[in-house]
């Protein structure tokens, strides 16, 4: 574990006392005014979750809000409850009359080369129907896993809730994952099925994701059927080029055309597993994060309405990926609960043009506007040029996720894309965590740049000590102090490491998030990274230990240890120290092709910045690699204390090393 870095966050502190009040405009008609409702929340959580919860519409009610046996937990037990009927259903049926949605735009699609589509909530509805009964007929039952592996289309919106529909577990891989990282989630969750596309675009490229998909099902037993959507219609070059297996693989647009235009939403309990959604930890093998459907549902619900405080005429657009748990919660489940327009973009911001994203807020009007950091930073390196070739005034609030913000970048997007009047949310969740837990609610917050502010209304929060006591004014480790309901449920098939990785460290009723945060003197956290062996780069969290083991699976490679650099655009950069077999020298040939190597391990998103050749790796005496003093030599830092080395001469070796190597 690594202490946490609480000078830096201190200059952060020292620097900065600006302070940002709701614009009065937007207080007046946001969806939360009652400054109460913390308290209230704070009281009684149990009340104030299942006011929430009663907003969804259930097939049975609950029998018992919470059972909370530590560390597990069920949440509105007995409950029978859909998650696709609540996304779509209810917006085409109950809802009926002047305010129906009917004939709403659900989602509002563009691809890279600028192809559209737009599915209203009834389109969306027949749409998952329809799909709902393609699974069916290939054989999927409840409780079975789905593998989807796509590019950003509907389809993909559509797969995961036709897999609700069906009470089936959707487990979404992001197309970024390279085919062995596919291989590995579909073996661990025994995947019946996988959906997936010809290829997408990215960057100009077409990403041929069906082929990938074909390496990794050399080796996956399990699946039965592959359902590939034809990216574009007639074009497709699969079949010619030996990709499509008659009899397991199948075009998404054949089995739609004959399926009926109806399928019985399933009865499925509150707590039935809704997706499993991998994500790294502090050892090689990723975890499958087990979410279930009613607690979660209500915690995604209630979070988008009060945090993005969505209107009915919104034009909502959340810049992440359904690979990750922020496309799940908040460009699924939370927006289209809540009945909201969603709009998705397939490609790379600076394609064609590095105004892009800016062009597409103009073009569709997007009122609420979400990303990360590093996207961010990246606009901020680009210059404001960029932004201003397009209107940005139908912006009415905009929001952050996936890392630290840091002050500058927060006042950039204030000022340039948020012109100054709208506030901006900055939210710190977890995969683990389902939806977003301390945040701004935009009509009462006061913010501060680079803070997440406050825990939201029914939230537990703290900043605790190693020990456990409770940090008041200061930096220590995050902790949530009581169950929330859309807290993952589990590790699939590992319940013994989800005890141990969450609800260790203080006791069984205690989550250990992995993040350090200080607490100022409103009470206010400010992030300061993670404290495990687990990297955020560019938003995407990776363990140090999946990339090592990535590293030493090349032929070449004896050893190697992996730490993340700060950067100034992604937040941190991988740098890998390796050690050679006998026989095998250092050259630039081979650090190509040892990055290489991890990308085809993992995906070009852990592929390392740097790598530097060592002959020896600093260990602690009981032969633990010790990070935190290659992370400094990484980043250029004086040495810490060495005095728990095996052989601190190997350090300051490396530490000079790596200067000379730096140019520096
Ligand atoms: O370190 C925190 C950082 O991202 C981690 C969670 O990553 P992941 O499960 O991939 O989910 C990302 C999207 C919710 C956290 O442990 N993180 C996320 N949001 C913030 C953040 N760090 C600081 N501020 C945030 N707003």
């Amino acid at each position: 574990m690594n202490p946490l870095n609480q000078d830096q966050n201190l200059e952060v502190l020292l620097q900065e006392n600006r302070r940002f009040l709701p614009p009065s405009s937007f207080q007046k008609s946001a969806n939360l005014h009652d400054f109460e409702i913390y308290e209230k929340a704070a009281n009684d959580p149990e009340t104030f979750w299942a006011g929430w919860a009663r907003k969804l519409d259930w097939m049975q009610p609950w029998k018992k809000v919470l059972e909370w046996k530590p560390p597990h937990a069920k949440w509105f037990v007995d409950g029978k409850i859909n998650a696709s009927v609540n996304c779509v259903d209810r917006h085409v049926f109950q809802d009926a009359g002047p305010n129906a949605k009917r004939n709403k735009a659900a989602i509002i699609w563009e691809g890279e080369p600028g192809d559209t589509r737009t599915l209203t909530y009834f389109d969306l509805y027949r749409e998952v129907n329809q799909f709902a009964n393609v699974l069916r007929k290939l054989g999927v039952k409840k409780g079975d896993r789905v593998a989807i592996y796509m590019p950003l289309v509907p389809e993909l919106m559509v797969a995961c809730l036709g897999c609700a529909r069906i009470g089936a577990v959707h487990s979404v891989v992001f197309g970024g994952f390279s085919a062995e990282a596919l291989r590995d989630r579909i073996q661990d969750a025994e995947a019946k099925v996988l959906i997936t596309a010809d290829f997408g675009w990215r960057r100009g490229q077409k990403i041929s994701l069906k082929k990938m998909a074909d390496q990794a099902l050399a080796e996956t037993p399990t699946i039965q059927h592959v359902i590939v959507v034809e990216r574009e219609r007639g074009h497709s070059t699969l079949h010619n080029e030996g990709h499509f297996k008659e009899g397991r693989d199948h075009w998404w647009h054949e089995l739609m055309a004959q399926s009926p235009a109806y399928a019985e939403p399933e009865e499925t309990d509150a707590e039935d597993m809704l997706f499993i959604l991998y994500t790294s930890g502090t050892t090689g093998k990723p975890k499958g994060i087990v979410h279930t459907t009613g607690g979660y549902l209500t915690g995604v619900y209630a979070t988008t309405q009060w945090v993005f405080d969505l209107k009915d005429q919104d034009v909502y657009w959340c810049t992440a990926d359904i690979g990750w748990i922020t496309g799940h919660s908040y460009v699924i489940y939370g927006p289209l609960s809540n009945g909201a327009t969603v709009f998705i973009y397939e490609g790379a911001p600076d394609y064609p043009d590095k105004d892009r994203f800016w062009k597409l807020i103009e073009k569709y009007g997007v009122s609420v506007f979400y990303t990360a950091p590093t996207a961010i930073r990246t606009f901020m390196k680009w210059g404001v040029d960029w932004t201003k070739r397009a209107d940005l005034s139908s912006l009415r609030l905009l929001g952050s996720v996936g890392e630290p913000i840091n002050p500058e970048a927060w006042m950039w997007y204030h000022e340039h894309i948020g012109g100054k009047r709208c506030p901006v949310v900055d939210t710190w969740w977890q995969t683990e965590t389902g939806s977003i837990m301390i945040t701004p609610l935009p009509g009462i917050t006061t913010t501060k740049p680079g803070s997440a502010t406050v825990a939201f209304p029914g939230i537990s929060a703290e900043v605790l000590n190693e020990k456990g006591e409770r940090v008041e004014n200061g930096g220590g480790y995050v902790a949530i102090t009581k169950p929330w309901p859309s807290m993952l449920r589990t590790l699939y098939k590992d319940d013994a490491r989800y005890v141990k990785t969450y609800w260790s460290k203080w006791g069984k009723d205690i989550y250990f998030a992995g993040d350090g945060a200080r607490r100022d003197d409103d009470g206010y956290f400010w992030f300061m990274g993670r404290v495990d062996d687990v990297m955020n780069v560019a938003g995407h969290r990776i363990g140090t230990m999946e990339v090592e083991s990535a590293i030493v699976d090349h032929p070449s490679v004896a050893e190697s240890a992996v730490v993340g650099k700060n950067h100034e655009i992604k937040g941190q950069a991988i740098i890998a120290f390796v050690t050679l077999k006998e026989g095998f020298t250092p050259s630039e040939d081979l650090v190509k092709e040892i990055k290489n190597h991890v990308v085809k391990k993992i995906g070009s998103l852990a592929r390392p910045e740097d790598i530097l050749f060592s002959a020896d790796l600093p260990k602690t005496r009981s032969g633990k690699i010790m990070r935190r003093l290659l992370r400094d030599i990484a980043e250029g830092k004086a040495l810490g204390d060495t005095t728990t080395l095996a052989d601190p001469a190997v350090i300051q070796r490396l530490k000079a090393q790596y200067e000379e190597s730096e140019g520096g």
